[in-house]
């Protein structure tokens, strides 16, 4: 059986720190993988995961089953994180379920849309995270993308998104990144999600907005801002969130599925269908994350306290992309970096050739993803002088 098989690429992300890590050179830096670092290179418990932690293991009484929904608790604070005070909460529209992590949020959510339509087209951003599509075409479903990022002039391709939405079916999905779009860092403004929020109204699509950063970009609330609104104008939508990233849970695969239907009875259907997915994936959720996110949450002080460690690492990433534009300057580069600063969350394209990517990495251990995808928490006070005369020497 094996003997057919044909050997596949390293995964551009996760092949890239598994590199990383081999290397030897004492001056390496780790610009690939999205995982927040502080400013020694480390990504450390947070202080509130580390008191839930202790909280669990002194009241934790059973590790029985707890069905294929996960916690309701969890479920319940996760909705609020999302929504706020949103009217589809308070209309009982909304189910959600913890996940695997972030990519277990979606792939139930594909295979929740292959049970609503079997070979459904799901429509991504061009670029999009480099596990969209796979993961969208594994669970069966055909990927198209629409235009998003302008490489040349390092701006949203706005036009051509809206474009290419007006024209996607209304028995189409069509992902949208809540906030800190993965890999280029450009978000929608107010605005545009309006924009957006009329056409997959008028089109009548479904909405399926990755939620992987809330609270990276602006804060939590102003990073939900554009799904809530979207929540305002359609019928029904999905939204997938983790836990991987502002609460640090990396390794402990934490995320939800959420789903709005049109009413309290139409969603109770959905559900029911959504359970039956989840059982015949992996059953049930893992459920030490969901815990640890629950007990932050239903807690004032540490939830208050998961708030500054969210706005701590939010500030240094602000501050790296700030940093680096400076150093570049000082060491004579003369190109315009400036969108780096204006650009959101944990990514940005540099805008380099794979060549002059791979020179990086060869001749002066630096790691990004080939595209010239930069995880701008890599920088650091202690190397960013050599990362700026290292891409000037390549630039
Ligand atoms: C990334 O884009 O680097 C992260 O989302 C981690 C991953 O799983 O790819």
């Amino acid at each position: 059986m094996f003997g057919s098989l044909k050997a596949l690429p390293a995964d551009p992300i996760l092949g890239l720190l598994a590199k990383y890590r081999e290397d030897a050179n004492p001056q390496k830096i780790d610009l690939g993988v999205g995982v927040y670092k502080n400013e020694a290179g480390h990504t450390a418990v947070l202080d509130c995961v580390k008191k839930a932690e202790k909280y669990r293991l002194d009241n934790e009484d059973t590790k029985v089953y707890i069905g294929p929904t996960g916690s309701p608790l969890f479920n319940d604070e996760m909705a609020k994180l999302i929504f706020g005070n949103h009217k589809v909460l308070q209309d009982n529209r909304t189910r959600t379920v913890s996940t695997p992590g972030g990519t277990g949020a979606l792939r139930v959510a594909a295979e929740f849309i292959k049970s609503c339509k079997p070979g459904a087209t799901i429509w991504v951003s061009n670029p999009t995270w480099a596990n969209h599509t796979g993961l969208f075409q594994a669970a069966g479903l055909t990927v198209k993308t629409y235009p998003y990022y302008d490489y040349e002039n390092k701006s949203l391709d706005f036009d051509g998104m809206l474009a290419a939405l007006k024209q996607v079916s209304a028995d189409d999905a069509v992902l949208l990144h809540a906030c800190c779009h993965n890999p280029s860092g450009m978000d929608l403004n107010q605005e545009q999600w309006q924009q957006v929020a009329d056409v997959a109204k008028s089109v009548g699509f479904l909405p399926v907005v990755d939620m992987a950063y809330q609270g990276f970009g602006d804060g939590l609330d102003e990073d939900a801002y554009g799904l809530r609104l979207m929540a305002n104008s359609v019928e029904e939508m999905i939204v997938c969130s983790s836990c991987s990233k502002n609460f640090g849970l990396y390794r402990d695969r934490i995320g939800a599925t959420t789903i709005i239907g049109k009413s309290s009875a139409a969603v109770d259907i959905a559900y029911s269908v959504l359970l039956y997915v989840i059982r015949v994936i992996y059953s049930m959720p893992p459920a030490h994350g969901a815990a640890l996110v629950e007990t932050i949450l239903s807690s004032d002080e540490l939830r208050h306290e998961w708030y500054n460690e969210l706005s701590e690492m939010r500030d240094r990433i602000n501050g790296n992309r700030r940093l680096i534009v400076d150093k570049l300057k000082e060491n004579g580069v003369t190109r315009n970096f400036d969108f780096i600063t204006e650009q959101k969350g944990m990514f940005s394209f540099l805008g380099i050739t794979p060549e002059q990517v791979q020179q990086l990495q060869d001749e002066y251990a630096i790691y990004m993803v080939g595209s010239s995808r930069m995880s701008i928490a890599g920088i650091a006070n202690s190397n960013v002088d050599y990362l700026a005369q290292s891409i000037a020497k390549v630039l």
